[in-house]
């Protein structure tokens, strides 16, 4: 089979176009010839081995490696003692690595099965990007309707996904940052009710003054750096705040008493965590499942590109062109 490898660390010059043996599954997993892959941003950090640095503490990846963590495609073999009605059944999966070929194996408790008449490449656009929002508002704090929200990289594919998913869940008042004017532009189209950049320290400003001076309810995290600490300028009573991700680095750590002033909460999510909670990946993979159905979440597909040219597509993400996901094909 065709597969992306990397036998060092580094830029997207190190994504190889190879042959492999097919993965074989065990008890509990199966062989799925994969028809559309999604890639996301931990899929870079990965490459760049910055998740083998001690001071990441999120584990790390063993090279050489086959990376990529979602897939939808049909099952064509499953491992010992693992029920064989999925054999030619469509499905979507989330996986630790292995995605990045025209096969990969999943762990059956983290894969759905899909209609065969769903869209396999909206799918495989939202298992982990999708999920990791998901889980921010819904299970590691809990956005109730009417509430607003400030989704950080709204123009990505965790971000753009959130606004939607929000909107589904009845947020109030969503307020999307995206560093360009055309990824502003963006924004607005997810269902977000206003874009603003979060490049001057001022931006609070701007979200005080679009939410009454009060503040938003919720925050979701993805930047890092002094946007960290700047979050809780614009954070209200009681409000939440959920870490998950610093693409600008972790910024300065925050002084627990600081949450006292108005009663907030600081939490995280870092999804392979759930791996060990396959119920709530499955929640949320139905959730997203059920709404892009309904024509309710619509993920927008940056590019698709033929599996050959993963590179390409890792180097568009790290040049913050994708508005949205980038999906592989993998026949090419
Ligand atoms: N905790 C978890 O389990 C988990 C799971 C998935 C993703 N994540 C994290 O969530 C974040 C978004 O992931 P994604 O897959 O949605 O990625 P993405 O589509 O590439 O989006 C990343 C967004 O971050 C912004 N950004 C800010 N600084 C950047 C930088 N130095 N390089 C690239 N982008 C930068 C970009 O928006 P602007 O250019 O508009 O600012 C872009 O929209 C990342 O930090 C990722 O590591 C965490």
């Amino acid at each position: 089979m065709k597969a992306i490898q990397y036998r060092t660390f580094g830029g997207p010059e190190v994504l190889e176009y190879v042959d492999l043996p097919e993965p074989q599954p065990r008890a509990g997993e199966v062989l799925i010839e994969t028809t559309a892959i999604g890639i996301n941003f931990p899929d870079i950090r990965e490459r760049l081995g910055l998740y083998n640095r001690a001071e990441t503490r999120v584990g790390g990846v063993t090279l050489p490696q086959v990376g990529g963590l979602q897939v939808v495609g049909r099952v064509v073999r499953t491992g010992a003692e693992t029920d064989a009605h999925l054999i030619g059944r469509k499905v979507v999966a989330l996986m630790s690595k292995g995605a990045y070929a025209q096969r990969a194996v999943a762990r059956v408790d983290l894969l759905l099965e899909l209609e065969d008449d769903a869209d396999d490449v909206a799918m495989a656009s939202v298992p982990c990007q999708g999920v990791t929002a998901f889980l921010s508002l819904q299970v590691c704090t809990v956005l109730r309707a009417g509430e607003s929200l400030l989704v950080h990289g709204a123009a990505g594919g965790v971000g753009s996904l959130a606004v939607q998913i929000a909107k589904v869940l009845g947020a109030g008042t969503v307020i999307g940052t995206a560093s360009s004017g055309a990824r502003r532009a963006f924004v607005p189209g997810t269902g977000a009710d206003l874009a603003i950049s979060c490049d001057s320290p001022q931006w609070p400003e701007a979200v005080l003054a679009h939410t009454g001076g009060k503040g938003v309810d919720m925050i979701l995290e993805t930047i890092g750096g002094d946007v960290f600490d700047q979050n809780f300028a614009c954070l209200g009573m009681l409000g939440r705040c959920v870490v998950i991700g610093s693409t600008r680095g972790p910024g300065e750590p925050l002084a627990p008493r600081r949450l006292m002033a108005k009663a907030q909460t600081l939490t995280g999510v870092y999804l392979p965590a759930f791996f060990q909670r396959p119920d709530l990946v499955q929640r949320g993979l139905r959730f997203l499942r059920d709404g892009i159905e309904r024509g309710l979440i619509r993920p927008n597909v940056a590019a698709t590109l033929p599996l050959s040219r993963t590179a390409d597509a890792h180097a568009m993400l790290e040049r913050r062109e994708a508005q949205g996901v980038i999906v592989l094909d993998p026949r090419y």
